[in-house]
């Protein structure tokens, strides 16, 4: 396929963990893959290299998707000529420490919900203005099953601000369907990633033997049900929020 007849996917924090999968993923399925990044321009680059290696077409982006005049550009970036064919709203913009409340200052617990609402917003905004016009494009926020399972110790921060951005897709969703445009959400449990490397292997093995499926997500599980919900196969899903955790939460109904 040509570079040019491509559709283009931005996917936020492409450059690590469940980003960098999807990126690889979304460049199998044929997409012109805008690799954003923060802070390790190393990392995306190894993206890029990659899917240029296995044939597929990528660039890298750097941008901070919490500042609004950043996320305008990273979309302008990603689709000079206008043409945005799927948005993957990854990246962990919104960094923080398991805290119980009691312990929580208020400025910590804002930064965390606005962090993770503001790492979607401008970007969501920008890229259904393109959708819109072309009557096609998708979306998929990244959000965790801490939104909607049972509340963890530590995480009232990470799962308020995860449950706000499930609820902002489905807004969007309703606003974005009659433009031919669809939003969903994956929602994984544990991860194997930098993010979550800090986890104890014992309690890594405990989330494994509780999850029906036996055992803890890779990068690349997550990255497939969000090459699932870009793609066609999926073209009648919108404002769903889909769990990727090996049917661990299931488990705990
Ligand atoms: N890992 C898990 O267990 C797990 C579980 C449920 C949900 N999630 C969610 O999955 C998503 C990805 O997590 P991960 O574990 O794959 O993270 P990760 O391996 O730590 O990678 C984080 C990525 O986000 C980028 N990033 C960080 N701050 C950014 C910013 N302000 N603007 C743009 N990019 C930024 C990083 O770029 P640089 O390296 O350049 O800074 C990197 O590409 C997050 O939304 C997270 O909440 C993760």
């Amino acid at each position: 396929m040509k570079n040019s007849e491509r559709p283009t996917a931005l996917v936020t924090g492409g450059s690590r963990g469940i980003g960098a999968a999807t990126s690889q993923r979304l460049a199998a399925a044929g997409y012109r893959v805008a690799v954003n990044y923060y802070s390790n321009r190393g990392a995306a680059d190894d993206v890029v290299a990659k899917i240029e290696a296995d044939g597929g077409s990528a660039f890298a982006v750097q941008g901070d998707v919490r500042d609004t005049t950043q996320a305008a550009r990273l979309i302008r970036q990603a689709a000079p000529d206008g043409r945005l064919g799927a948005l993957v709203c990854n990246a962990a913009a919104a960094t923080f420490v398991p805290t119980p409340v009691g312990s929580l200052s208020w400025p910590d617990f804002h930064a965390k919900v606005t962090d993770e609402l503001a790492g979607v917003y401008t970007l969501s905004q920008h890229a259904l203005s393109l959708m819109a016009e072309q009557r096609h494009g998708s979306i998929v926020f990244v959000s965790s099953t801490v939104a909607d399972g049972p509340p963890s110790p530590g995480m009232a921060a990470h799962g308020t601000a995860k449950a706000a951005l499930n609820t902002f897709a489905r807004f969007l969703a309703c606003e974005a369907g009659p433009v031919g445009v669809r939003v969903n959400v994956v929602a994984p449990g544990f991860v194997r990633t930098d993010a979550s490397a800090h986890m104890p292997q014992a309690l890594q093995q405990q989330l494994a033997d509780r999850a029906p499926l036996r055992r803890v997500a890779e990068a690349d599980d997550v990255a497939r049900a969000i090459a699932m919900l870009v793609g066609e196969d999926a073209r009648f899903v919108t404002g769903a929020v889909v769990p990727v955790d090996g049917g661990a939460t299931v488990s705990r109904m």
